[in-house]
């Protein structure tokens, strides 16, 4: 299934098992002085039943302790978007958010740097058809200063390949009225926004929608929990919407399963929409598979699919430039 663009997937969360293996048995073949097991029996093959109390530990408690070095970082970069690559998608916007390792004398600015370096290699390789950009995650539980910090690292790497800044993080958490100021600044900057958005019931509510809505986003991710008022907002400023079907069905963030999914209803709206994996390291489906999904549980025909790819370009954060890139990509599979 051809899966051109992904617009919504989380750096750390799209390390696969296998290189997340990797990654310990190297560091534990060095006599690292790692005190975690080894992946394959923290995080087993096949389980993908993680839900919003069992899945932020994961980043905290085991894979930000395993990879907290430079070489690790660059070396699951690199394997995050060789296997984007290999599923085929040719246009990516990777996000991740900036993160100090004190221990290894590793500021936020560095960690910024070393993942766009290998962005930026991946991208000057010709053999590479898959073009990548970054975006900067501002963690609800960040304070505002760290929240700015990260519209600072944007700005200043804009020409280095961030696009945007989005706003992720455990939605339990956090007030997100905090950050008014911070993403004023960011879009003001130029800087494209993207938001989860009503992720859970809590982060639902009509306060914190109005918030983030403010905020006048370029794209929302998710945007599970919303009234049919808010669904109409949303199309009259014509927001894209990134939507995760695994990781929701899989998280259990909607009732139901997948033909149950509110891709049904956005479908036929008049917004982008750009399917999405959101963390195929967890949920292990790559966006080739749901697309796969999309069509057969919505009964898409091969026209209708490939019409649901370009749409999502519709919403990219660059340009002109690589819109047309894409807009050849699209005929030439229309052939
Ligand atoms: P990173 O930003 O590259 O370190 O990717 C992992 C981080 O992304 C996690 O610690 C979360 O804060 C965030 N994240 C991943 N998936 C989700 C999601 O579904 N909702 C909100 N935040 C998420
Ligand atoms: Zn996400």
């Amino acid at each position: 299934m051809n899966a051109p663009s992904q617009l919504h997937a989380h750096l750390t969360g799209s390390i696969s098992r296998h290189c997340l293996h990797q990654i310990w048995t190297h560091k534990t073949a060095n006599g690292s002085p790692l005190d975690l097991e080894d992946p394959l029996i923290a995080i087993p093959h096949g389980r993908v039943d993680y839900d919003i109390k069992t899945f932020f530990p994961l980043f905290s408690s085991y894979i930000y302790k395993l990879c907290n070095d430079v070489d690790s970082i660059k070396y699951s970069t690199r394997a995050v978007l060789d296997d984007f690559q290999k599923d085929g998608v040719v246009y990516l916007e990777l996000r991740t958010t900036p993160r100090s390792i004190p221990q290894q004398g590793l500021s936020k600015d560095d960690y910024v740097k070393t993942v766009l370096a290998i962005l930026q290699a991946h991208n000057e390789n010709p053999s590479n058809t898959m073009k990548t950009f970054l975006i900067l995650s501002v963690d609800r539980r960040n304070t505002v200063a760290e929240a700015e910090e990260v519209v600072d690292l944007s700005i200043k790497y804009r020409s280095a390949g961030v696009v945007g800044v989005d706003l992720c993080g455990n939605p339990a958490v956090g007030d997100v009225r905090i950050f008014t100021p911070v993403f004023a600044r960011a879009k003001t900057a130029g800087l494209n926004i993207t938001l989860h958005f009503a992720e859970i019931q809590e982060s639902g509510t009509d306060q914190e929608l109005d918030t983030l809505l403010s905020w006048d986003p370029d794209r929302l991710g998710h945007v599970i929990h919303v009234s049919d008022a808010f669904r109409a907002r949303i199309e009259s400023q014509h927001i894209g919407v990134e939507l995760c079907l695994s990781c929701n069905v899989h998280a259990k963030m909607i009732t139901g399963s997948f033909p149950d999914h509110h891709f049904g209803t956005w479908r036929h709206s008049s917004v982008p929409v750009a399917l999405s994996t959101d963390d195929v390291g967890v949920f292990c489906s790559p966006l080739s598979q749901e697309y796969h999904l999309a069509a057969t549980h919505f009964g898409l025909d091969r026209k209708q699919t490939l019409d649901l790819s370009e749409r999502a370009a519709d919403c990219i954060f660059t340009g002109e430039e690589q819109r047309a890139r894409l807009r050849r990509i699209f005929s030439e599979w229309h052939e």
